[in-house]
Parts: C-alpha cells; sequence; structure tokens
C-alpha cells in the first residue's frame, strides 16, 4: 500500500479539539525531530525526494495540499486537508508535493535529525536503488 493514513483521535471537549501525538504510538517511530511549511507560494511544488531510513508523517494541519507517493513501480496522489489525518513516508517512497493552498501549515514528525546524506534527490538515482534492492 503506497498510501497509507493515520487516524489521531480527537481529544476535546466544549472548549474545542486536541489531537496528541506520541512516538511509538500513535506513530511508528521516536519522533526525533517536527518541522512545518506554511506560507508556500502559489504554484509552488515541494519534495521531489526520498529517503534512505528516514520516517515520517505529514499532517496538514491548517489547509490543504496534495502529495504524490511513489515507491518506483506505482503513483498514488492524496489530498491532505485534516488536521487528525497522518500520511505515512516511509522509506524509499518518492514525494512530491503540489496545490497549496495559502492556508496551508503541514507539519511533519520525523524519526531523525536533519541529514543530508539520507536524501536521494535525484528520480533517476532513487529508480537505480529501487531496481537494486
Ligand atoms: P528541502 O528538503 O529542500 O524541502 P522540500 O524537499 O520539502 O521541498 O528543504 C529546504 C531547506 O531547508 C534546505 O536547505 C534544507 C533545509 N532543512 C533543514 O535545515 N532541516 C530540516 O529539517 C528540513 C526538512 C530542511
Amino acid at each position: 500500500m503506497l498510501i497509507k493514513l493515520f487516524d489521531f483521535n480527537v481529544l476535546g471537549d466544549e472548549r474545542g479539539h486536541l489531537v496528541a501525538i506520541e512516538g511509538n504510538r500513535h506513530v511508528p517511530f521516536d519522533i526525533k525531530r517536527v518541522y512545518y511549511l506554511f506560507g508556500t507560494k502559489l504554484g509552488v511544488s515541494r519534495g521531489f525526494h526520498a529517503h534512505k531510513s528516514l520516517q515520517q508523517v505529514a499532517i496538514c494541519i491548517s489547509g490543504s495540499c496534495r502529495f504524490v507517493m511513489d515507491d518506483g513501480l506505482n503513483k498514488e496522489s492524496i489530498v491532505l486537508n485534516s488536521s487528525t489525518k497522518g500520511l505515512f513516508i516511509d522509506i524509499m517512497q518518492w514525494h512530491e508535493m503540489y496545490d497549496f493552498s495559502p492556508d496551508c501549515v503541514l507539519m511533519v514528525l520525523a524519526s531523525d535529525i536533519y541529514d543530508e546524506s539520507d536524501y536521494i534527490r535525484n528520480y533517476d538515482d532513487f529508480i537505480e536503488v529501487v531496481m537494486h534492492a
């Protein structure tokens, strides 16, 4: 399955909603880093890489954006527009993000700190690694 979504429980009361995400409980890894994309300019697309060992979960906590997930054999697209759903970005999943709404805040939980050497940023290199896996 290329698209794997986690459904987060909404805790809340008459004051409003609250979502809590714990590492190794609600996502399948220790959360070592959180980053978020916001203010993405109209027409901009991002991503265009895969990771050798990093696992991530992307949650669109405001607005919407579209992900294209690609494992080298199949491609699938999904619109993220819910603060209670997390898209799993497993290792060796080429991903591209499109159609950011102006109010989009895309939060990403990551299993490790930033490491440029974990990125595969060239699609041909990605396919090469997939073929030899
Ligand atoms: P980049 O990986 O190009 O973003 P995307 O692939 O989502 O389009 O990251 C943009 C810049 O931010 C790049 O210079 C690397 C830097 N960066 C960090 O320093 N730490 C991080 O955790 C991330 C995700 C990016």
